[in-house]
């Protein structure tokens, strides 16, 4: 089996020939289409979003940017926080841009946000959430569950930094927030595909999702499954509903816009 984050790796194990379809009315019943390989190479079995976070004292729920493509308003200058470009949540971040604005307006949007960017990137989205909530930028770009597991750490100064920041889901008034996955696939060479294929289906059990939500601060794929007090707490929104695979496949394309944008 191949269990992996985010739909632009587990994507390139199918191009790479390294798994196998699978035939499951469970699974297809149980993944939303739109976090699953339309030829059902693999499954996502929970979901982040990627979100904008921002400094409490300096902004608001309604004053951070409230679309990804905001984020390129030079209001922005050296106010922006996010990881590198070399990064796969930044590349099926872009991906999903590419999809939804086309290759043209993603590059300018690249460009302008890469020129709002506090300083270069480094570390990751932990990291950027601790610039934001130190006062070294007004907002960051990161994935829910590391803002979930700062809120949820057991160190005070977590929690803290934690408390400093607010979120915004992107993009609710139109297509809706970009979404990526936890994914699992059968190996194309699996010695034991019954049970491999058993296994993802109990992934999507309600004690399974609960795992998820519980273990890795990400929301379960399947609806009505209980939540932390943490998670629940970000608040019901809207996704984008494009395929995870489209994204994916724009991986590539997304690396040379950034590239050419300027974005490290
Ligand atoms: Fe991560």
């Amino acid at each position: 089996m191949l269990i992996t984050t985010d739909a632009g790796r587990i994507e390139r194990a199918r191009q790479m020939g390294l798994l196998q379809p699978v035939s499951s009315a469970v699974l297809a019943k149980a993944v939303p289409a739109h976090l699953r390989d339309p030829d059902n190479n693999w499954f996502g079995f929970s979901k982040r979003a990627r979100v904008i976070l921002f400094n409490k004292e300096k902004l608001t729920a309604a004053t951070a940017p409230q679309n990804y493509e905001d984020l390129a308003d030079p209001k922005w200058k050296g106010k922006i926080l996010i990881r590198s470009s070399g990064h796969i949540y930044n590349q099926s971040l872009v991906g999903s841009l590419i999809a939804a604005i086309g290759v043209e307006k993603t590059e300018a949007w690249a460009k302008g946000m890469a020129a709002n960017l506090a300083r270069p990137s480094r570390g990751g989205d932990t990291d950027q959430i601790k610039g934001v909530a130190a006062g070294e930028a007004e907002l960051c770009v990161s994935n829910t569950y590391y803002y979930v597991n700062l809120m949820r750490s057991k160190k005070p100064e977590d929690r803290e930094i934690a408390a400093k920041v607010g979120i915004v889901f992107p993009n609710q008034s139109n297509r809706g927030t970009h979404v990526n996955i936890s994914g699992g696939a059968v190996a194309k060479y699996a010695p034991n595909k019954e049970a491999a294929l058993k296994f993802l289906e109990y992934l999507v059990s309600p004690p399974a999702q609960k795992y998820f939500a519980e273990g890795n601060s990400e929301f379960p794929v399947v609806a009505g499954v209980p939540l932390s007090a943490e998670l629940a707490s970000l608040g019901a929104f809207k996704e984008d509903q494009l395929n995870a695979r489209v994204y994916a496949q724009n991986n590539a394309e997304a690396l040379k816009i950034m590239d050419r944008a300027g974005w490290k």
